[in-house]
């Protein structure tokens, strides 16, 4: 099936990053969330970015409005009826997620395809809210999305190979690099990366030496362009903090208990760049 309509559910951080993708790659998009404040906020985003790209003669004005004009915006998941293609970015919690699939299931035609953005959770346990466990897989985009080139693709164990085929083809449409992971906790990027950046938690937490020295290190000595603790500050404390425990629980092992200094910044409210506050000050 063609791929024309998508539906973004959850308009946060990485949904309004990957509702902007599609429209520049021509699609139209129906962005949702539960918060109205959410969907102001992402079409406000959206707009800024265009208008950036717009600036440095990446877009025309008229390229500008004719992706403007594909952009909806719904808090009501009927709107998602006519998409042929829905990819989730609501909270990291398997609860929040399967409810919504289950409900999308319901409403959104039988032939289209679901994909979620988690960054840990079993896609497999997912797709079992829907009657559609084939066309069902993770679709993982990395902020922010408009910049970064990976797409992971992530493989449930009743995914079927058409599945993947229509999200890789739709990745290389958004102008991504895809790689394909097994549904095991943390797939491939997430089970790299967050376990680096809660050893930098478990370094500041024993006192070993500042957060900027630590992030210092990872760019000067490790050529990482940014350090462990600024990229957390970026993805939002209470993410990582749930895909540790997501990783914990499953793996068993210590090297992913989440580092007690994480959890009090979390209890804190203290989420990083989106809030203002985190290993770093941002107001
Ligand atoms: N932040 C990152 O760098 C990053 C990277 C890759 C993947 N992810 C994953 O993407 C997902 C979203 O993360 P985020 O950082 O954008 O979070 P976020 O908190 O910025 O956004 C989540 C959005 O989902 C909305 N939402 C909650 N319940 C909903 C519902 N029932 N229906 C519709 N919308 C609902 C919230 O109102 C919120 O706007 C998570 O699964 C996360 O693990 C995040």
């Amino acid at each position: 099936m063609d791929i024309e309509n998508i539906a973004v559910v959850g308009s946060g951080q990485m949904g309004t990053g990957i509702a902007q993708v599609c429209l520049m790659s021509g699609f139209n998009v129906t962005a949702m969330d539960v918060q109205a404040s959410a969907l102001e906020r992402a079409v406000g985003q959206i707009k800024s970015s265009l208008a950036k790209n717009v600036e440095k003669g990446k877009i025309g004005d008229a390229d500008r409005d004719n992706m403007l004009a594909k952009l909806r915006t719904s808090s009501d998941f009927e709107a998602a009826a006519n998409a042929d293609f829905v990819i989730e970015a609501v909270n990291e919690n398997i609860d929040l997620k399967m409810q919504v699939f289950g409900q999308l299931d319901k409403i959104v035609k039988p032939e289209a395809t679901f994909a979620s953005n988690t960054s840990a959770l079993s896609i497999t346990t997912m797709a079992t809210a829907t009657a559609r466990r084939d066309r069902f897989a993770g679709m993982h985009f990395f902020h922010p999305v408009p910049v970064m080139k990976l797409v992971e693709i992530i493989r449930g164990q009743e995914t079927s190979e058409e599945t993947i085929t229509v999200i890789r083809d739709l990745a290389l449409r958004l102008g991504k690099d895809p790689v394909v992971a097994r549904d095991y906790p943390g797939f491939l990027s997430t089970r790299l990366g967050i376990p680096y950046m809660n050893e930098a938690f478990y370094a500041v937490y024993e006192g070993r030496g500042s957060v900027e020295d630590i992030d210092k290190c990872a760019k000067l000595g490790l050529n990482h362009p940014m350090g462990p603790l600024e990229l957390a500050d970026f993805i939002g404390l209470d993410t990582i903090l749930s895909i540790l425990e997501n990783l914990y629980e499953n793996f068993g092992e210590s090297k992913y208990f989440p580092c007690p200094l994480l959890r009090n910044m979390v209890k804190a409210g203290q989420l990083g760049r989106k809030n203002g506050r985190g290993f770093y000050n941002y107001s």
